[in-house]
This record gives structure tokens, sequence and C-alpha cells, in this order.
């Protein structure tokens, strides 16, 4: 995939900004709080998603303006080969253009405009932002996101499963919740409804767990190949699923664990209480991982999605790597910079010394206001 040209208007504190990126590296450096990663928001926005930082679409749109609007042009890896000179083109509008409904909407080739999420699929980006560091130090819930995002970007059958199962568990737990039965609702009642739901519950959960398990395999040894080349050998990184039961076992494990469930009057198992074991030298980096070494971590994880999404679905996700330098030993940071010169890979940093050797673009972000160096 390939970010050819990106045109930003009125998005956040850039009135308007030109970006011509290179094949491989383009670096966006500036002081604090310029804009620079409001720009990799930008391009991030147009894989359909919402904000990798969060918050309203409301606060993309910069202040005093009634709308921003992103018009890019992007080739993807088939079209590369066969039709070089005919890229899509982009044009997405944030907030209320024409005091219609506001959001984020999208026209590919001059077609009507729909919603951005439409987009899903069309422009594959991998982030990392600074923000990503709690997958290691985070609770277990920021990893199983960052699985059920990626296999939601690549299989788009899984998120429909991962909202029935999501559905069902709100059903349960509310009917776990009230625990106390009732003339109107006597036991019998409410363990047949249980029943049901675990049905329904143990059908996604293990289409759930199968999907994450398969994913795993392949991002696994990806991830620590990528952690053994960053560290130069210095530790060992390794990744396991936290299961808690094994393929064709979460019917099983959901009656034998029926009466404490009903006890605690709340759902104990299945694949929302599983987790992704982060591990270096043998030991659980959430507890023993020094700032750099959790950077690294997520950094290969980062690096390993990509790799993955590529080997799936063919086409290689543009790199967008928000700060990624900051905190990593100098054989670390040359490591890298290395690896960025392989596909399409857009860094932020406020140091741009590092940089100035790389035959990237270098572009500078002062007040919003973008300027090639
Ligand atoms: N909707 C908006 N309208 C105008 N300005 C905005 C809007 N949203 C954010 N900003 C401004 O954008 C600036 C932050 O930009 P950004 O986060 O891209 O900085 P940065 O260059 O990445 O800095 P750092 O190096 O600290 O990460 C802030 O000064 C903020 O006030
Ligand atoms: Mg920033």
């Amino acid at each position: 995939m390939r970010l050819l040209s990106l045109e930003v208007q009125n998005y956040r504190n850039i009135a308007s900004a030109s970006l011509t990126p290179g094949r491989e590296l383009t670096v966006i450096c500036g002081n604090n709080g310029q804009g620079k990663t409001n720009l990799l928001e930008a391009i991030w926005l147009l894989t359909g998603g919402k904000s990798f930082r969060g918050g309203k679409d409301a606060e993309l749109v910069r202040r005093g303006e009634p709308f921003a609007v992103l018009e890019a042009s992007t080739l993807r890896a088939q079209q590369e080969e066969q039709e070089p000179d005919t890229p899509n083109r982009v044009r997405m509008t944030i907030g209320m253009p024409d005091s219609a409904r506001p959001g984020r909407y999208a026209a590919v080739n001059g077609a009507p405009p729909k919603r951005a999420a439409a987009l899903a699929g069309s422009f594959p980006a991998v982030v990392f932002d600074p923000g990503h560091l709690s997958l290691v130090k985070g609770a277990p819930e920021g990893r199983r996101r960052f699985l059920d995002a990626a296999l939601c970007q690549l299989y788009p059958g899984y998120l429909a499963t991962y909202r029935r199962y999501v559905r069902a568990l709100q059903q349960k737990n509310a009917l776990l919740r009230h625990s106390s039965t009732t003339p109107e609702r006597p036991y019998a009642e409410k363990t047949a409804l249980l029943e049901v739901l675990n049905v329904e519950l143990a059908a996604q959960g293990e289409a759930i767990q199968k999907r994450r398990r398969a994913y795993l395999e392949q991002l696994g040894p990806l991830a620590c190949a990528n952690y053994a080349e960053l560290s130069h050998g210095a530790e060992r990184m390794a990744v396991r699923y936290a299961a808690q039961f094994e393929p064709g076992g979460l019917a099983a494990l959901l009656r034998a664990r029926q009466n404490e469930e009903l006890r605690a009057g709340q759902s104990l198992c299945g694949p929302h209480r599983e987790d992704l074991e982060l591990l270096l030298d043998g030991q659980p980096a959430k507890v023993f991982a020094s700032q750099g070494q959790q950077r690294s971590v997520v950094l290969s994880l980062k690096m390993a999605e990509a790799a993955a999404a590529a080997r799936i679905t063919g086409e290689h996700p543009v790199l967008l790597l928000d700060d990624v330098l900051s905190e990593l030993d100098e054989g670390r940071k040359q490591y890298l910079l290395t690896r960025m010169k392989e596909k399409q890979t857009f860094v932020t940093s406020c140091d741009d010394t590092a940089f100035l050797k790389t035959d990237g673009e270098v572009y500078r972000m002062n007040g919003g206001v973008l300027t090639k160096l």
C-alpha cells in the first residue's frame, strides 16, 4: 500500500498542508505541540477507522471551522504493477460540510460519499502511538483489543462473530446480576435461560479463540524475530496466548462453572477473560520490562502486525510511527531506521538528527505549517 499524496485542510491545528511522501521513509520533525501527531492521525483516518487517540470527530476539525477535508491519492500493490498511473483518489470530510449530518464521509474516485467506515480494508495501515505502550503494562483488555482490532481488519466476518458474542455476554451478565429468583422467574427458568445463552457463547467464543490462536501463530514468531533483531539478541521475547480452555472445550467449561457464576453474579469464563502473555527472558514483561524494553516489545508486535497482514492479505500496510525513537538506545534506533526503509513508513520525531542522514523525505511541522526540508 502506498500513499502518493495528501492534502489537509482545517484539520486540528493544520489550516492547510500538502504532503508528498517518499516511496519508503517520510519524516515529520518539529517541536512539541506543533502538529506532527495530527498529520499522522490524518493519514490514519484514510483507513476508515476512528482516530487512534480516541475522542470525538468534532475535535478533529480546526477550532472555528465547520469541517475538515483530507484529499489523498493511494495505490495498492497490485495497481502499482498494473496501472500505476491511475491511483485511487479519496476525499474525506469531517464535520458538517453542508450542515447535513455531522460525521466522517469519504468519496472514492468521484463516487457519492459514504460513511468513512466503508473505506475499511482499502487503505491498510498500522500505527504505533505512545499510548500503545499500555499493551505491555496495562490490563488484559488492551491486549485483547489489539488482537481483535487486527482480526477485524483481516477477516470481515470476525466483527459479526465478536458482536454476537458480546451481545450474548451482556444478556448473560444482566441475568446473573439479578441473581435472586422471583416467583415470576423461578430458578429453573433462570438456569434454562442461562443454558441457552451459554450455547451461543460457546459457539461464538470458540470461533473467537480459534481466530486469535491462528493469528498468534503467525504474529508470535514474527514479533519475537523482530525483538531479537531490535535488541541485537540482548533479551528474548516470547508471546503466549493465555487460554482458559482448549479448542472445543468452552461448552464444558461453561457448564462446569455455572454454579460459580451464579454465586458470583457475573460471567467468569470465555475469551473475554483470556489474555496475551508477553515475556522477556521468560519473565512477564508487564512486571519486569524497562521503559525501552516495553517500547521494543510494542514495536516488535506492531511491525509483526504489519508483516502478518501482508502475508494474509497480500497488501503491506503503511506504517505510522509516532515518536518511536525516544527511549531507545543507538543500536535499536539504527535497526529501526533500516527497517523503515523496507515499506512506506511515516515517522514523527522531535529530534531530527537521527534522520538527517537518511535518504527519506524530511518535513518540518511548525505551528500547523508543514514545510519540506
Ligand atoms: N481542533 C483543533 N483545532 C485547533 N488546534 C488543535 C485542535 N486539536 C488539537 N489542536 C492543537 O494541536 C496541537 C497538538 O498537535 P500534536 O499533538 O500533533 O503535536 P505534536 O507535534 O505531535 O507534539 P509532541 O511532540 O508533543 O507529540 C496542540 O497545540 C493542540 O492545541
Ligand atoms: Mg505528538
